[in-house]
């Protein structure tokens, strides 16, 4: 859910990044705006999570500049210093992220999954965050398994716990690597429905993922990548059902 003239609280320019000779992203633009729900589709191995790890420096992009609320990284094929690795961490505050496979630690309960990162970061205390934390619990369904440990969970649990985690850092903008493709259809649901709770308080989303159908009625904006390029990036309807590009054509024929 976006309004015209939200702010832009993201801008990745020119993103660039090699491993060894392979250039995998070879200059990814992308917009998003404040509220907006933005899917990342495209082959496997174009890359998608590259792309979406330069976003907050979980990989170093070799070139382009990063933007989110106000700080900027930019690279230039120079070394990586220590200023930017403080504006990195800068920004990090800004951008929560969900993996596909969780990451809970398995050695403490939900509750304290979501209560880890606001102490250590934030210096926040127990009983400060503790009620924050239960409500984050709430709000995706797990106030009732919060003194319980992530392997007596289901997937849909653990990532709706893994969901809340991140939130626990009061993130503007949340960041998805297919956070529904190890689960079943109908957990999958469960973890889908978050986000769109989430879309609804307005919170800016970036998701890629493989599930189609979410991309195409959730999403405000699609982003169709193939090889190291946004090909294509338009309103699902449009991108879904008038598509521009024959990349963008062969792709959807394929997973439709
Ligand atoms: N750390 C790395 N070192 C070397 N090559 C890498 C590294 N990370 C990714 N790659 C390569 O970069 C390419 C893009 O990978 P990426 O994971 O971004 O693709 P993807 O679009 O997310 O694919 P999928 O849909 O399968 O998850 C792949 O060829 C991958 O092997
Ligand atoms: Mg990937």
């Amino acid at each position: 859910m976006v309004c015209v003239q939200a702010p832009v609280v993201l801008h990745a320019e020119q993103i660039h990044k090699s491993f060894g000779e392979d250039e995998i992203l070879a200059g990814v633009s992308i917009e998003v705006r404040e509220g907006e729900l933005v899917s990342i589709i495209g082959p496997s191995g174009c890359g998608k999570s590259t792309f979406l790890r330069c976003l907050n420096f979980l990989e170093r992009p070799d070139r382009g500049r990063v933007s989110v609320l106000g700080v900027s990284i930019a690279r230039d094929g120079g070394p990586w210093r220590r200023a930017d690795e403080h504006a990195a961490h800068k920004l990090r505050t800004h951008v929560g992220m969900v993996f596909q496979s969780f990451n809970l630690f398995p050695h403490l309960t939900v509750l304290d999954n979501v209560l880890l990162a606001p102490r250590v970061v934030k210096g926040e205390r127990n009983a400060t965050m503790r009620d924050e934390a239960m409500a984050l619990l709430e709000k995706v369904g797990l106030r009732q398994v919060a003194d319980r440990y992530p392997v007596s969970l289901s997937g849909g649990q653990q990532q709706r716990a893994a969901i809340a985690r991140a939130l626990a850092m009061r993130p503007e903008i949340m960041l998805y690597d297919e956070p529904t493709s190890a689960l079943d259809p109908i957990v999958a649901e469960e973890v889908l429905g978050v986000m769109r709770t989430l879309d609804d308080e307005g919170m800016t989303q970036i998701v890629v993922t493989h599930d189609m159908r979410f991309a195409r009625l959730a999403s405000d904006m699609v982003i169709y990548m193939d090889a190291g390029q946004v090909v294509e990036a338009a309103p699902p309807e449009a991108l879904f059902v008038n598509p521009q590009d024959e990349r963008t054509r062969r792709f959807l024929r394929t997973v439709l």
